[in-house]
């Protein structure tokens, strides 16, 4: 088991791609906060995995320090951070308006910011971190209907960038991994369900997308044996982005 002794914090973990990490981590060994602006999905998820389930809204300054806050004081200390919490929109360009852009990247950039500063010092103070960020193949693709996403999602591995060189001294590594279309709660409530067919003609792998499939990629990056990765991206797509 990658993760004995471990204590992580996986964001958006109610449902979806960070509930499907929130068991990985759990199974190779790790015990898991699980933090969601859903407080009963998060709560339902935590009694299964008998980790800490955290009611919190990832782009408040407040409640991205208590989900830091909460985990010390339930376990004494954090190793791993996973940010997957994110909304996922489908919206042409000209029907986003200044307040639904601001929105998204509240949640989705501000969000990954906020979270990785509250777990910044005592990762440094104990000389070992590791952030995983999820970011999107659509950043690569350019996928349609999701313009404040894709502008989130870049902003997220520049982040990604700075986090390693600035971290890498503290023993904190940050990396992210890039999921392709993925079947999950939120992507199949969006006209996204359309798209896995036409998708899954140009991936290597020819199957649909599932948050088991994402989750050893996440697992990896945020297990010790990655020491000598940092400020890397990770597509888990099937082979969809080649290039
Ligand atoms: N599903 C896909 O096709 C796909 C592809 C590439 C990347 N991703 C990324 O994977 C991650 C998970 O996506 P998913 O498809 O599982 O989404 P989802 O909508 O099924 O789940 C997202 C979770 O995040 C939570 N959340 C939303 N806003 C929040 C906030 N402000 N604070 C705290 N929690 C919040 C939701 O309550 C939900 O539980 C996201 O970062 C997404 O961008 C998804």
């Amino acid at each position: 088991m990658k993760l004995q002794g471990r204590v992580a914090i996986v964001t958006g973990a109610a449902q979806g791609i960070g509930r499907a990490i929130a068991d990985k981590l759990h199974a190779e060994g790790a015990q898991v906060a699980v933090a969601d602006l859903n407080g009963d999905g998060a709560a339902a998820v935590a009694a299964r995995l008998e980790g800490l389930g955290i009611q919190a809204d990832v782009s408040s300054e407040q409640d991205a320090d208590r989900i830091v806050q909460e985990t010390l004081g339930r376990y004494g200390r954090v190793d791993v951070l996973v940010n997957a919490a994110a909304i996922v929109p489908f919206i042409a360009w000209d029907e986003v308006d200044f307040a639904y852009w601001r929105r998204l990247l509240s949640v989705n950039l501000d969000g990954a910011y906020l979270v990785s500063r509250a777990v910044e010092r005592p990762m440094r103070d104990a000389g070992y971190g590791r952030i995983v960020h999820i970011a999107s193949n659509a950043f690569y693709a350019g996928t349609p209907n999701m313009g404040p996403y894709l502008a989130a999602k870049g902003g997220v591995i520049g982040l990604v960038r700075a986090l390693a060189t600035e971290l890498g001294r503290y023993g904190i590594t940050a990396n992210a991994v890039a999921p392709g279309i993925t079947r999950t709660e939120g992507c199949l409530a969006t006209p996204h369900r359309d798209s896995f067919d036409f998708v899954q003609a140009l991936q290597a792998i020819p199957r649909h997308g599932l948050p088991e499939d994402i989750a050893p990629s996440v697992a990896f990056l945020a297990s010790e044996e990655s020491g000598w990765v940092t400020g890397q991206v990770l597509v888990a797509d099937a082979g969809h982005i080649r290039d």
